[in-house]
Parts: structure tokens; C-alpha cells; sequence
């Protein structure tokens, strides 16, 4: 079911990552399981419901959803959970992450996001975020988080 960089794969088999990444076929895999996750989103505040999801090395995919609280600043993003989870499950290292919404704007990862993401993705890794109009936006890690302060620097 899977398509990343035109070859068509089934979970656990390979989906390759490049720039060349741009279209909606390659990403279908993670729009349809970010999708899935998204009604998962604790969102009772801001009722923005977000989904996230991550494929390793091994094509292997992991989801997750906004978890928002009372205290407001101790929301979790979905793109931060769907990574927590990929950790807690020994993930190899992930490839891509796509984050969904059914907005007309395509949402971008927020500022810590992007910092978490720098953490487990290289920097050619690619970030895209899709939305239920099949818009795409395609985005490297070093594109959200140019000059990113990453575990390299305190080797
Ligand atoms: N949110 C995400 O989960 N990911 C993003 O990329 C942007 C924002 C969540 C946080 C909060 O629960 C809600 O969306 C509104 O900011």
C-alpha cells in the first residue's frame, strides 16, 4: 500500500526518501495513518486535532496525536508524541514524519517540534505536512530548523 520515491511497498518493505519526495502518492502511507491518529487528539481547548506519523529505516510506521491539558503549557504536539512513541518502541531511525490536519492551511511543526525533530531525524531527513484537500508541503529538517543545536554538538 505504501508509495515513497515511486516504489510501491507494503508495510515493512522499503520506502526510500528524497528531495525528490513531492508528491502525494509518496507520502499516502503516513497522510492515511496521520489521518487515522488525528481523532485520537485530546484537543478539548483548541478542538485542533492533529496527526502525526514517523517511518523508520525499517518501514515501520508510528502515529500520534495532540494531548492538551488545563495548564495549556504542558500540551504535547502530535509530531512530539508520535516520536516519544517511535523511542518507547526502540524505533531504528526514522526517515520522515508527516504531520495532518483538516485545516485549509497546511500546518507546520511548531517551534519545539522542530527542535524534537532535529533531535531523532537527520538533517536531509523530510518533514511534510498534508491536509484532507491533498495539499502537500515538503519541507528538510534543516528547512524548518536551519543551524539546529543537535546531539553532534556535545560530542
Ligand atoms: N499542534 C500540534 O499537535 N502540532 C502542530 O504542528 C501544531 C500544533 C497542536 C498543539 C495544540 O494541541 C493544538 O495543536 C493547537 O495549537
Amino acid at each position: 500500500m505504501c508509495v515513497l520515491n515511486l516504489i510501491t511497498v507494503s508495510y515493512g518493505t522499503s520506502m526510500e526518501i528524497s528531495k525528490s519526495n513531492i508528491n502525494l502518492s509518496d507520502w499516502q502511507p503516513l497522510i492515511t495513518q496521520a489521518n487515522k491518529a488525528a481523532p485520537h487528539a485530546y484537543a478539548p481547548y483548541s478542538k485542533f486535532y492533529v496527526g502525526a506519523a514517523a517511518v523508520n529505516n525499517e518501514d515501520q510506521i508510528f502515529t500520534g496525536c495532540n494531548v492538551e491539558n488545563a495548564s495549556y503549557g504542558l500540551t504535547v504536539c502530535a509530531e512530539r508524541n508520535c516520536l516519544s512513541f517511535a523511542v518507547n518502541q526502540q524505533s531504528s531511525q526514522i526517515k520522515a514524519l508527516l504531520v495532518y490536519t483538516q485545516q485549509e492551511t497546511l500546518t507546520p511543526p511548531c517551534g519545539a517540534c522542530r527542535q524534537v525533530i532535529a533531535e531523532f531525524l537527520s538533517q536531509d531527513a523530510l518533514i511534510a505536512s498534508a491536509n484532507h484537500l491533498d495539499h502537500l508541503k515538503v519541507w528538510t529538517v534543516a528547512e524548518l530548523l536551519p543551524d539546529a543545536f543537535t546531539p553532534q554538538l556535545l560530542s
